[in-house]
């Protein structure tokens, strides 16, 4: 299978504006290339639902991102607007990442049924919204990546051999 293109984006008032490292987004960059994929686009911003669902279209329609990795967002706060924001630019649904997502994490944290995360499809590109901190992204991360490029050749009308 091709290289997938990985695209980044961290949803964080305090990160875009340079208050604090944006140490989730940078460990999903650096697990997406230790698995041999290409960050295509990476970008920071502001907990605001436009500027997050413009930024989608952008590094889906433009970046042509394969698959989509937010961090960020998802939970229950007046400025968590991550899983909205994904909808709103969204053709359809992907619920069983989500689940699978929720059920795992929650063997580790009870806390993981407080994400509102929600995964969907743009056009070619797969949206996956994980959690703002760093350890909920890198074990969100390992709990998709495996299914990451079937997923992707499925996108592609492939992978139902
Ligand atoms: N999922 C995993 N795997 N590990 C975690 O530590 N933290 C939870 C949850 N999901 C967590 C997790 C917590 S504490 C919150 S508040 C929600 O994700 C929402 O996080 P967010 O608002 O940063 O997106």
């Amino acid at each position: 299978m091709s290289e997938l293109r990985i695209g980044v984006l961290t949803c964080s008032d305090s990160r875009s504006a340079g208050g604090a490292e944006d140490t989730s987004g940078r460990a999903l960059v650096e697990l997406a290339q230790a698995r041999g994929w290409l960050l295509a686009a990476y970008h920071v911003v502001p907990d605001d639902r436009e500027t997050i669902a413009n930024t989608i279209v952008e590094m889906a329609d433009i970046d042509e991102v394969d698959i989509l990795l937010t961090t960020g967002g998802t939970g229950l706060g007046p400025r968590d607007v991550c899983p909205e924001a994904t909808l709103s630019r969204a053709d359809r649904e992907v619920p069983g990442i989500a689940e699978a997502l929720r059920a795992e994490s929650m063997r580790i944290t009870k806390r993981a049924m407080l994400s509102r995360g929600v995964a969907a499809m743009r056009g070619r590109t797969l949206i996956i919204n994980f959690p703002g901190s760093e350890k909920a992204a890198r074990e969100s991360f390992e709990i998709v990546a495996d299914q990451l490029e079937h997923a992707v050749l499925m996108i592609a009308g492939g992978g139902h051999a």
